[in-house]
């Protein structure tokens, strides 16, 4: 195998694993707030609700963190090994890049802050502030999942050259 197979044998490993990650997280986000939220918005009595998503929360969260440590590994991999770095890059993967770190530091924050706060008002018993954390955590994963579904088409479209 020479270097240029073994280089394009690891892009096509990068950009798999690029693709599941951004599936999982994406898909992951989607399910959470367009199917999951709404299903048991009605559930009562409603100091369930937070005692819920204190149980689904870290669960998804481990594997978003796989997801935004293989998302830019693998993002800039295909970037500097397939297309030249920055400047050979195309307007699509710039724009994905920026709205991935948008993406990647609301998550940072969502978890070390408003997450950490919904945990400790769940444990404390104070659901009534656990719901509180709830609407933000629910903005920040909105704002995500929205970001995420524009990035992903801008990828498709930006690989069909428009
Ligand atoms: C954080 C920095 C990121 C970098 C540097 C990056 C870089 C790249 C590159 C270079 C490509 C290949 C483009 C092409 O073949 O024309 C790509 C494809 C793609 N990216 Fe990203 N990306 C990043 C973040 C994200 C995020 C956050 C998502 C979604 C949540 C995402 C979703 C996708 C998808 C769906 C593809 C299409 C892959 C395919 O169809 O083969 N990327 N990315």
């Amino acid at each position: 195998m020479t270097t240029f197979d073994a280089i394009h044998a690891a892009s096509a490993v990068a950009n798999a694993l690029h693709v599941l990650a951004a599936v999982v997280w994406v898909g992951g986000m989607f399910f959470a707030y367009v199917v999951l939220r709404p299903a048991i918005g009605d559930i009562e009595p409603a100091g369930e609700r937070p005692k819920l998503w204190a149980r689904v929360f870290p669960r998804f969260f481990a594997w978003v963190w796989a997801a935004v440590i293989v998302l830019p590994i693998t993002g800039y991999w295909r970037m500097f090994m397939d297309f030249g770095g920055f400047a050979g890059s195309g307007l699509h993967v710039h724009a994905m890049q920026v709205l991935g770190w948008v993406m990647i530091g609301l998550f940072v924050y969502l978890f070390a802050v408003t997450h950490r706060r919904f945990q400790g008002k769940v444990t404390a018993g104070d659901l009534a502030a656990a719901g509180n954390q709830l609407a933000q955590i629910r903005l920040i994963v909105g704002t995500n999942l929205a970001l995420g579904l524009i990035v992903s088409a801008v990828a498709a479209f930006g690989q069909v050259g428009l």
